[in-house]
């Protein structure tokens, strides 16, 4: 007999953000093993998410460029997943986009400017495909899952990215407020709130000099590897998780206790 979990996942549509490396390639993979078709999406690596898509089990998986700054580029993305594989059954809102600006050195343009980016990116591009991806589940009166990428600097603080850690605190409250908006349409929404993952994003921190700092901020003395976040979505994305709807999950090393 098939073990549920695959049974659960197998000929369903999983559009992943941002899945051309880091824990986005992860979660497609743990996915993909479970017997999902898989829509990668990327901004600019190409050739990564190519390699992603060929290093997949199972057949039907394909990649989709876009610029999720782009408002028109976001509504494209989802017709054309839509348009080859059909309306998605679980959205995978990863991409996102880390960038330091410390108050107290940075003009006050490119402070503002960054600002703004880090919510577009982390915030107004999650709540776009969303919206478009509920849309179109409820279209077609189909149950679906979304699962936001959160993180724990929403609640520790950015002090050097506060744009980045406003828009993560409002992509949780986000995911609160579809949950109740989206229950009746038997759609669940979930967030993860990692705390350091060992990723691109992650790698100039964690190689330069607050390294063992930040390994330190958890008594496992480590950070975390993109395949626990994986474990954790494909959780949520889950048969048993309908009813974790409106939870944000804490993925810290207890590093950050609220
Ligand atoms: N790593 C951590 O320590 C950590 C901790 C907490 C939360 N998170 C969150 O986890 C998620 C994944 O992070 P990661 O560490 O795997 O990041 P990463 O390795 O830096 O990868 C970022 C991904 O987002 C895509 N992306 C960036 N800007 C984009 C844009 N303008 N339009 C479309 N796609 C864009 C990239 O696409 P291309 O490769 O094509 O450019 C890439 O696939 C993010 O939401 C991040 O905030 C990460």
């Amino acid at each position: 007999m098939t073990p549920p979990e695959i049974a659960c996942f197998k000929d369903r549509t999983v559009l992943v953000t941002g899945a051309s490396r880091g824990i986005g390639r992860a979660i497609a993979q743990r996915f993909a093993h479970l017997g999902a078709r898989l829509a990668i999406h990327f901004n600019t690596r190409a050739q990564d998410a190519a390699e992603v898509v060929a290093s997949l089990p199972g057949a039907g998986h394909a990649c989709f460029a876009a610029d999720l700054g782009n408002e028109i580029s976001r509504r494209s993305l989802i017709d054309a997943v839509t348009a080859t594989m059909g309306v998605p059954d679980v959205l995978v809102n990863n991409a996102g986009l880390y960038q330091l600006t410390p108050l107290a050195h940075t003009d006050e343009p490119v402070w503002i400017d960054t600002f703004k980016t880090l919510i577009e990116i982390n915030l107004i591009a999650p709540a776009h495909l969303a919206y478009l991806t509920a849309r179109a589940m409820i279209d077609q009166d189909r149950p679906g899952r979304i699962i936001n990428i959160g993180s724990r600097g929403a609640y520790r603080g950015e002090p050097d990215a506060p744009g980045y850690g406003s828009a993560k605190a409002g992509l949780h409250a986000l995911t609160q407020s579809l949950a109740l908006a989206l229950g009746p349409h038997r759609i669940s929404v979930t967030a993860v709130a990692p705390g350091w993952v060992e990723t691109d994003m992650a790698s100039p921190h964690l190689e330069g000099p607050r390294g063992s700092e930040i390994r330190s901020q958890s008594p496992l003395g480590r950070v975390a590897q993109p395949e626990e976040v994986a474990a954790a979505v494909v959780y949520l994305a889950g048969i048993h998780a309908e009813y974790a709807t409106g939870a944000v999950l804490d993925l810290n090393g207890a590093s950050y206790l609220r």
